[in-house]
């Protein structure tokens, strides 16, 4: 169904996206060993990533590095050997080759009855991660990784998961990485390809970008996701979403699915849902950077696009005194790089049109 809220998994769920989606598998059946899908929040990385290894014919492990709050040790195996269960009970044809090649490793109990994965974290037999990677790479056959929004790797400070893909990438030839992120600097500066000091600098990658909708598209999108379930929504209503929404398709699905399933008929209110939604991230994203000038300068974007002198003028106000250009230009580099704000035509506006109403309200 077009309108549910979970990141979508079937090719029949996925709008559009043809050419992201040809691109993505053509690279996951290719040679290339890392692969990076980037995008805005909710422009359905996830989606295209789960479609695209699904119709890819390849195994995969799959982990979604946002469930892990604290990133302790524990925490990612367990995300690690959740996907691990997942892969060898319910997904590869090849349950007995991935069993032998387990076997033995350090921390990792494999049971059969109950069919299921056992993973050691604390102690001496403790799982080293390293150690797993290459009893994959001894199946034989190709298998991807795949780390969905992996830019929160960089918090665990108890493994180089740097040197980690490094090594993969240069000895590993089975296992092929797949990265996701919605901060795409930050997952650039983690992987550090670019960073001669890095252990990934220089490696040829892949990039696979999602975008926004055009507005055609999106009121395409509303139409058909309307008509398959059978809900009759004004046109008036499909376009003031389009205008709202900006061809995000994360919006556009909750509007659909919010109108549609949860019968609320009144635009606004939807709009007001979506944006405490975007308040309550935008608190998370902001309460980490620990400095209230970050909430001055979204309450002045929230008002429309401005340079970079009227932000600096709304600072200096608010603190009742002069801020040095540097230190302007920082905070304003790092809301680019949480993808909250861009910067266009030598204006700063925030990329998300709910996110600017939400930030009104900080
Ligand atoms: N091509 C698509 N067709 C239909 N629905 C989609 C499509 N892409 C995304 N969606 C829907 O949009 C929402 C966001 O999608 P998804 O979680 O895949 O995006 P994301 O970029 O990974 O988001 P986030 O940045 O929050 O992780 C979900 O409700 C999903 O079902
Ligand atoms: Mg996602």
């Amino acid at each position: 169904m077009l309108f549910s809220l979970e990141p979508k998994s079937r090719r029949e769920d996925l709008f559009n996206f043809n050419y992201e989606l040809t691109n993505l598998t053509n690279a996951l059946r290719g040679s290339g060993r890392l692969i990076a899908i980037t995008g805005l929040r909710r422009t359905g990385k996830t989606s295209l990533m789960r479609v695209a290894l699904n119709e890819s014919g390849i195994h995969y492990l799959y982990i979604d590095v946002r469930l892990s709050i604290y990133a302790n040790y524990g925490d990612l195996v367990n995300l690690i050997a959740k996907s691990l269960n997942d892969f060898i009970f319910k997904r590869t044809s090849m349950p007995g080759k991935v069993r032998d090649a387990l076997r033995g490793l350090n921390g990792i109990e494999v049971s059969l009855n109950p069919p299921g994965i056992r993973v050691r974290f604390r102690g001496k037999g403790k799982l080293s991660i390293g150690d797993l990677f290459v009893r994959l790479n001894e199946i034989g056959e190709p298998i991807i990784v795949a780390f969905d929004e992996a830019q929160e790797l960089r918090r665990v400070n108890w493994l180089r998961f740097d040197r980690l893909f490094a090594y993969i990438y240069d000895n590993l030839p089975n296992v092929k990485l797949l990265v996701s992120g919605s901060q795409f600097s930050l997952l650039y500066d983690f992987l550090g390809l670019n960073n001669p000091r890095s252990p990934l600098f220089g490696r040829a990658y892949l990039e696979v970008r999602t975008r926004r909708l055009s507005p055609d598209e999106a009121l395409d999108f509303l139409e058909r996701g309307f008509s398959e379930v059978r809900v009759n929504c004004p046109r008036d209503l499909m376009r003031r979403a389009v205008d709202a929404f900006d061809g995000i398709i994360g919006w556009l699905t909750y509007f659909g699915y919010s109108y549609s399933v949860n019968n609320m008929r009144d635009f606004d209110e939807i709009l007001r849902a979506a944006s405490s939604l975007a308040l309550e991230e935008l608190r998370s994203l902001i309460s980490a950077l620990r400095s209230s000038r970050y909430i001055i300068i979204l309450r002045t974007l929230a008002q429309g696009p401005a340079p970079w002198r009227v932000i600096r003028y709304r600072l200096e106000d608010h603190e009742g005194r002069s801020i040095n250009p540097a230190t302007v230009s920082q905070l304003l580099g790092t809301l680019i790089r949480l993808g909250v704000i861009e910067e266009k035509g030598g204006e700063y506006a925030i990329s998300d049109p709910v996110y600017r109403l939400a930030a009104g309200q900080l």
